[in-house]
């Protein structure tokens, strides 16, 4: 009895040091995330945003324009997917697509069930930014659902693909998008797993880029 009362203490303070270590890691970076609010008929809207964490608080830009920052100003809630699935946040950004996605238990938003890990929210408050909002919100449960699968070129690759499609006719052209493709082909090509390679093509088809 007193060895699994030890036994069942350490599991713990080790969870507590394994938290506290992704705390401080998050607070360095901008991670990229699928973020899940919800449309005024209660359905799931995915969109993709960088997410500075900061312990319980975390704060993101969105464009006022944005589908996000709507609900997020109707809703006040949300949840932050942190994925290594180059489709999911690619899609997101630049689509509206249909993820498997389960109820969270404390704000009955949604999860993507592909997630590593997610994070649902409060936003406490909208700053206006020019034409950007700058929330605030408050974290309310941390979850873990998997393994961070590792790093990959292709991934990471399409992802700044995505970036560049999702700022055509603000900061980047059709053309600047496609060449970054077309010069980035053969790695994405050599390091790509099945999905990723339907990731590639999803951005081709919306870039009309012709190459193989
Ligand atoms: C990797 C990545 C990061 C992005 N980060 C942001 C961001 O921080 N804020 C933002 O407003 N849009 C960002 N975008 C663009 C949005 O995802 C995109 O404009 C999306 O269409 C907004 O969706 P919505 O209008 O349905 O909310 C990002 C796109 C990508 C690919």
């Amino acid at each position: 009895m007193y060895r699994s009362k030890l036994i069942y203490k350490w599991v713990n303070i080790e969870m507590i040091k394994f938290r506290n270590k992704i705390i401080q890691e998050e607070k360095e970076v901008i991670i990229e995330a699928v973020l899940t609010t919800l449309n005024s008929d209660k359905t799931p809207h995915f969109s993709t945003a960088g997410v500075k964490l900061n312990a319980d608080i975390v704060e993101f830009y969105l464009y006022k324009s944005s589908k996000t920052a709507e609900n997020l100003i109707n809703t006040k809630k949300g949840v932050i997917n942190i994925t290594d699935s180059a489709l999911h946040i690619v899609k997101s950004a630049l689509s509206e697509p249909d993820f498997e996605v389960h109820k969270t238990a404390d704000t009955n938003c949604f999860y993507l069930k592909n997630s590593c890990r997610y994070l649902e929210f409060n936003a406490a408050e909208a700053a206006e930014k020019k034409e950007k909002y700058l929330i605030r919100a408050d974290i309310i449960s941390r979850n873990n659902l998997r393994e961070y699968i590792g790093f990959n070129r292709a991934s990471n690759l399409l992802v700044e693909a995505a970036v560049m499609a999702s700022r055509i006719g603000i900061s980047c052209s059709s053309e600047e998008a496609r060449n970054f493709l077309q010069k980035n082909r053969r790695i994405i090509i050599k390091t790509a797993g099945a999905a990723e390679i339907k990731c590639y093509n999803f951005l081709k088809k919306y870039l009309k880029y012709p190459g193989g």
